[in-house]
């Protein structure tokens, strides 16, 4: 059954997709939950954004929803890396007491991807003979989104360009109960050398090789919309994407072909050259910020995910 019901379910998602009018209901805040982080430490190049551990992450949230975040997307980032199996248990104490705080007035997404928790740093598991083993790739991808669906998360991001996975993470969601919660799917996003500072933040730097196998090639517009497409065919119930300032062209013919709220990731890197720029006295921080955010609304983005949420209310916005 084709359930529109998922982005109806609570204030806050009702919020983040409304079409009129735009402000701190419809910027997303990401978040990093490292399992080793001790003490929480700043992430280089993202101003005001921290690696957390167990208890000042609720500090943190409590402080950004004091600011008037509505919006989460976490990370969870394990202490130890693996080849085949993974386990997000480290994160499910922490998913329940978010999703607690946020009421019903705020929503937790939680980000599925490996490449967090694989040893070679890629966003899938590898055969015998190196080659991508996507049915054991899925199978994992499957169980951290149940694992964050049941912790309470009010929703999955997969960020892992896997073939197949919106339909997977659908069906095992369908399965277990779960068939009012959404998927944010990252549907066409780039391999792209703007990642760097999130790297560093979710240790998921590829080991060997790169991530253009999976991930789009910057020169392919084709692909970029079949990519968004076919996660909404797929049942992405919003669509992303990333990088997005180097993707705005993007945003509208994507919004008009599936009829889909398509959203912006501004990305650690996008982010990171803010950041630097305003360091170096090369620019107003804060203005910077928000220009990027009216350029994002003007080429159509639904939504945005910024490590600048949490200043939203401070910039002037509703
Ligand atoms: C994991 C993932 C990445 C980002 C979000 N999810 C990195 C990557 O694909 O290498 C990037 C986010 C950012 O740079 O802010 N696959």
């Amino acid at each position: 059954m084709k359930r529109l019901q998922r982005l109806r379910r609570t204030t806050a998602l009702r919020d983040l997709v409304a079409e009129t009018g735009f402000g701190a209901a419809q910027l997303i805040q990401p978040l990093f939950l490292n399992a080793t982080a001790d003490p929480p430490s700043a992430i280089p190049g993202l101003l005001d954004n921290q690696t957390h551990n167990e208890t000042s992450i609720l500090q943190q949230v409590d402080a950004d929803l004091a600011a008037g975040v509505r919006h989460f997307l976490l990370f969870p980032v394990p202490a130890t890396k693996a080849t085949k199996t993974f386990s997000a248990e480290f994160a499910v104490n922490s998913i329940a007491r978010i999703r607690e705080r946020c009421g019903d007035s705020a929503s937790l997404w939680v980000d599925t991807c490996l490449c967090s928790f694989t040893d070679t740093g890629h966003c899938c598991v590898f055969d015998g003979a190196g080659r991508q083993d996507l049915a054991a790739t899925l199978r994992e991808l499957g169980d951290l989104a149940l694992t964050y669906a049941n912790a309470g998360a009010d929703g999955v991001s997969p960020s892992d360009m896997n073939d197949g996975r919106v339909a997977w993470l659908r069906e095992v969601l369908d399965a277990q109960g779960h068939e009012l919660m959404p998927i944010m799917s990252y549907s066409s996003k780039f391999a792209s050398h703007f990642y760097g500072p999130f790297r560093a933040a979710a240790q998921s730097s590829p080991q060997y090789g790169n991530r253009r196998s999976y991930q789009l090639d910057v020169r392919s517009r084709r692909d970029a919309l079949a990519a968004s497409q076919r996660c909404a065919d797929e049942g992405a119930d919003l669509l992303m994407v990333k990088p997005g300032m180097s993707s705005i062209d993007l945003l509208a013919p994507i919004a008009t072909a599936t009829q889909k709220p398509v959203g912006a990731y501004q990305v650690s890197g996008e982010y990171a050259a803010l950041t630097l720029l305003a360091r170096e006295g090369l620019g107003d921080f804060d203005a910077m910020l928000l220009e990027s955010w009216q350029v994002f609304r003007r080429a159509g983005a639904s939504y945005i995910i910024s490590y600048g949420a949490r200043h939203a209310r401070r910039l002037g916005f509703p």
